[in-house]
């Protein structure tokens, strides 16, 4: 389903993280609507994909707000009168949370103590839509991967998630506050970071196909992936955001079409018209964190929600090669 956007009408919306790659397509989405003030918080922290770029052409200008929301005297100076929050900050990259742990925690736990205590003060009453992770299950033990899945993560970026969606299903229990939570798998699309390799496999891909370079694949290329357009990520989203049966609730978001990595860089190929790969040894830093085959179910969220991904794989692999070859110079600038 395809949110009706005045259910946002005349309501305060903030974004955390409004500057990256989520959260600036939600922005753009929601500029659409004359009804709604959208207020952004971002630290455009150095190794995320944050960039004031990312709201170019946006219809009606946001409130954007540059600091860190562990900063929790100027948080809680923008929270009151907000009715619904997207908190989309945080730190993405696996690798970079084994590198810096203690930075992974302060982006993915700490920053969001901070926030649920501000609402706690100073606004109870919001709506809190936090963006979890998949990768908090870890390797798969079955497939499809539903919300009762045991949490094994194998990685710090993990963990650290996992604190920040048990925060806020605490602040729901405990204090009333009106939390939910997404488990993003994979999300691709417009103004994804693609400059380097630390935030993943797809955007990875991306870059080396437009720079004409041969694209590499780690192992057989045969892991499956379950991979979702933005645009239904922020369906997703706007639904959470307002829907009465969402408080409390997780919910997986998934595709429903799994596909191994070798057959979606055939088909960015197919789709870009030109291309080519090769297989190279998996890098023990990676290799030690892979997860191995995973694909979610969204049964849930279609039963409660009626959310569905509504873009295929070939549409959202076109649109996306199609923005960032238009953006080249801003994208693809180290
Ligand atoms: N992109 C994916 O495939 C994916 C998958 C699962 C979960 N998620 C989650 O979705 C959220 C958005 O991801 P994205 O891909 O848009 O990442 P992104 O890096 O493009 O955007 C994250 C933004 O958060 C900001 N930020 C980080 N820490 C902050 C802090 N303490 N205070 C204020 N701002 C801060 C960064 O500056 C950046 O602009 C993240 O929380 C991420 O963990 C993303």
């Amino acid at each position: 389903m395809i949110p009706d956007l005045t259910a946002y009408d005349h309501r305060v919306v903030l974004i955390t993280g409004g500057l990256g790659f989520i959260g600036s397509n939600l922005a753009m989405r929601l500029s659409a609507s004359s009804g709604v003030e959208v207020r952004i918080v971002d630290s455009l922290h150095p190794a995320c994909g944050g960039d004031p770029r990312n709201l170019d052409g946006i219809a009606r200008p946001a409130q954007v707000h540059t600091f860190d929301l562990r900063e929790s005297a100027r948080l809680r100076g923008i929270l009151p009168g907000v009715d619904v929050i997207f908190n989309l900050a945080g730190q993405v990259s696996h690798i970079d949370s084994m590198r810096e742990p203690l930075q992974d925690l302060g982006a993915n736990a700490e920053a969001h103590l901070s926030l649920l205590e501000g609402c706690r003060a100073v606004n109870p009453g919001a709506r809190i839509v936090y963006s979890s992770t998949r990768q908090s299950y870890g390797r798969p033990q079955r497939l499809p991967v539903d919300e009762d899945h045991p949490i094994h993560p194998l990685d710090i970026n993990g963990v650290n998630k996992y604190a920040g969606e048990l925060y806020h299903r605490i602040y729901h229990k405990a204090h009333g506050l009106e939390t939910c939570s997404l488990r993003l798998t994979n999300t691709y699309g417009p103004r994804q970071l693609i400059r380097h390799a630390s935030q993943g496999v797809i955007g990875w891909f991306i870059h080396q196909i437009l720079c004409g370079e041969e694209i590499v694949l780690f192992g057989d290329g045969k892991q499956l992936r379950d991979l979702t357009y933005v645009d239904c990520v922020v369906d997703a989203l706007l639904l959470a955001g307002v829907h009465p049966h969402a408080a409390g609730k997780v919910y997986n978001l998934a595709s429903g079409m799994p596909i191994a990595l070798v057959d979606l860089v055939k088909l960015m190929i197919t789709v870009y018209g030109k291309g080519s790969y090769r297989f190279a040894h998996f890098p023990e830093e990676r290799r030690k964190i892979d997860i191995g085959d995973y694909y979610g179910s969204f049964s849930r969220i279609q039963e409660e929600l009626g959310w569905s991904p509504a873009v295929s794989l070939r549409e959202g692999i076109r649109r996306t090669l199609d923005f960032f070859e238009r953006r080249r110079s801003i994208y693809l600038e180290t």
